[in-house]
């Protein structure tokens, strides 16, 4: 039995059409089965919640294999982004050694480190350290931007070219990455997963950080797209796939911080955008390494401008 949290989020959907399609008995850690839509019948259901750790345990039952791909990038009513991303997987790591997890794949971020600037990549940093740290075998995976035709980040740049006669760019706009589409992902994970039954690969730790070095129990892996894209880049690539131009305008972070803060004050959790997404943007994520860990798993990882048409 394979343990899958986050099924319900970008790469955990595509990950598990192709579990399923393998016949690998799936149980889904879910908040709500109904977000599963067809695929709830075809899983098993554990009710739980990041901000709920005695959940784990029940979903942890008779399970080999520990697929964590669920994260928050905003605070919820239930729990902080620390608390959902740091602590959770600490405590699912956890569990997993308590119920005799035989092997734990863990989705971190590339830039996450204990001293970034952003929330979410410092508890992205302290969960990845609680699985290095771990007696069980795992994975960590550490991609760039993941996204997807359709994603909520695409819809929203979508949404705003149909609707402004400019792009409003958070910043300088250049920060860089490496985007890679969810279906690559989702790809490297379940060759990971197939690979179970061989001996564990070698270690492959180039590049990383001390804090971050992957032990004698695990692997690392970077994934990244095979194009270097600015913030603005992706945004016009984005908009122009769409069959639109738009000029690119960029606005002062400390402007877009305020703005987005109040937004969130007001909407609170129907804001459309938070400051703690928002800021996500400004911090590089690239991969030393580029496309070579994907391929090491036999995935080339393919264009943003292939896969949106642009
Ligand atoms: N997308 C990127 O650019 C990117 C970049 C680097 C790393 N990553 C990492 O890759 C992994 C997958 O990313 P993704 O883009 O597929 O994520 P996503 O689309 O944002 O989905 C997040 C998933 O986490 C679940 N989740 C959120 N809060 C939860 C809670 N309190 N309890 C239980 N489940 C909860 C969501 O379930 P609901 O349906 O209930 O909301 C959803 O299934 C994440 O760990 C992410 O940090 C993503």
């Amino acid at each position: 039995m394979l343990l899958l949290t986050g099924a319900t989020g970008l790469v955990g959907r595509s990950l598990l059409r192709r579990l399923a399609a393998a016949g690998e008995p799936v149980r889904c850690l879910v908040r709500d089965p109904r977000r599963l839509g067809s695929d709830r019948v075809r899983v098993q259901i554990a009710l739980g919640d990041l901000a709920d750790p005695p959940s784990f345990r029940n979903a942890m039952r008779g399970v080999r294999t520990v697929v964590h791909l669920a994260a928050a990038i905003r605070d919820q009513p239930a729990g902080s982004i620390e608390e959902l991303n740091g602590i959770a997987t600490w405590r699912m790591v956890q569990a997993a050694e308590r119920a005799g997890v035989e092997h734990f794949v863990f989705m971190s971020s590339l830039g996450a480190f204990s001293h970034d600037r952003t929330r979410h990549l410092r508890a992205k940093a302290l969960a990845e350290r609680a699985v290095l740290a771990s007696d069980v075998r795992h994975t960590v995976f550490a991609p760039s931007l993941v996204y997807a035709p359709g994603d909520m980040f695409l819809t929203l740049l979508e949404r705003m070219a149909l609707l402004l006669p400019v792009m409003p760019v958070s910043g300088r706009g250049q920060a860089v990455f490496q985007p890679i589409w969810a279906e690559d992902v989702a790809d490297a994970i379940a060759a990971a997963i197939g690979a179970e039954a061989q001996p564990a690969a070698e270690p492959r730790a180039g590049g990383v950080a001390d804090e971050r070095r992957p032990s004698e129990r695990g692997e690392r892996y970077e994934l990244a797209g095979p194009q270097t894209l600015t913030h603005r880049e992706i945004v016009d690539l984005v908009v122009r796939a769409g069959g639109r131009t738009r000029r690119l305008v960029s606005v002062p972070t400390p402007l877009v911080s305020r703005g987005l803060r109040l937004v969130e004050t007001i909407m609170q959790s129907r804001a459309p955008a938070t400051w703690d997404e928002a800021e996500l943007l400004e911090v590089s994520m690239i991969a030393p390494r580029g496309t070579a860990d994907a391929e090491a798993l036999g995935v080339t990882p393919r264009t943003m401008a292939a896969v949106l048409g642009a």
